[in-house]
């Protein structure tokens, strides 16, 4: 019996332990002004991507804009990282990835599941995520942005695509995840990581 309470005494002392450590809530302010700036940086990254994207198909078809957009998506999130008016690093991710760069870490993770559990959600799908996150000493946020799937984006991430397309992912991508998706379907998120610092 002594030995029980002893048990129950430890794994109390833990759980509540774990959950003081988890105790990064961001204030409703950092919520606020992180949204703000990740709203921003985020929707010019999106635009561009978007029309860089609909000119590639339009010029070279679905297949020969393949190799434009693979290019230009890393070299479009560097700049919206470079462009912002508060420092900022911007990346792309998501749990089905195509281009492994774009694979999640574990606080990625956590938000692509926050993500996924409200899809199907009638009515209501989250605009934004923002995370606190205490690293050795210093404290960032992130912020995410829920992207979704378009009916053009099926071209090369639906479940019908053509075979020169297919061709051309297979060499690229061996290891392609971002397929078999329809139109409505949660993509993955646009990150957008700022240091405390550089909040008001
Ligand atoms: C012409 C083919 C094509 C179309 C159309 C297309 N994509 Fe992609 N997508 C790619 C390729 C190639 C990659 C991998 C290269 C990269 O962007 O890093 C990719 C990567 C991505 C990524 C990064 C994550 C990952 O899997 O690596 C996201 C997010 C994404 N696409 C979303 C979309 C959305 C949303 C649309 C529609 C608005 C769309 N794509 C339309 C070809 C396409």
């Amino acid at each position: 019996m002594q030995k029980h309470k002893y048990v129950i005494f430890v794994t109390l002392f833990f759980i509540f332990f774990l959950i003081g450590c988890e105790n990064n809530e961001p204030t409703p302010e950092e919520k606020a002004q992180v949204r703000a700036i990740g709203d921003q940086a985020s929707d010019v990254l999106l635009r561009k991507l978007k029309s860089r994207l609909i000119s590639a198909v339009q010029k070279s078809g679905p297949a020969g804009a393949i190799n434009e957009c693979k290019l230009d998506a890393i070299k479009l999130t560097h700049e919206a990282t470079n462009n912002s008016k508060v420092p900022v690093a911007v990346k792309r991710v998501t749990n089905k990835y195509r281009n492994p760069i774009n694979a999640p870490d574990e606080w990625d993770k956590k938000a692509l599941t926050f993500f996924e559990n409200k899809e199907g959600v009638r009515d209501y799908f989250p605009e934004f995520y923002v995370q606190k996150i205490q690293q050795d000493e210093a404290i960032h946020f992130r912020y995410y942005k829920p992207l979704k799937m378009y009916q053009m984006c099926l071209k090369c991430h639906g479940n019908k695509i053509k075979e020169d397309v297919r061709v051309r992912l297979n060499e690229l991508y061996p290891n392609d995840l971002a397929t078999g998706y329809a139109k409505g379907d949660f993509r993955g998120a646009i990150r957008v990581d700022i240091a405390k610092e550089y909040l008001q």
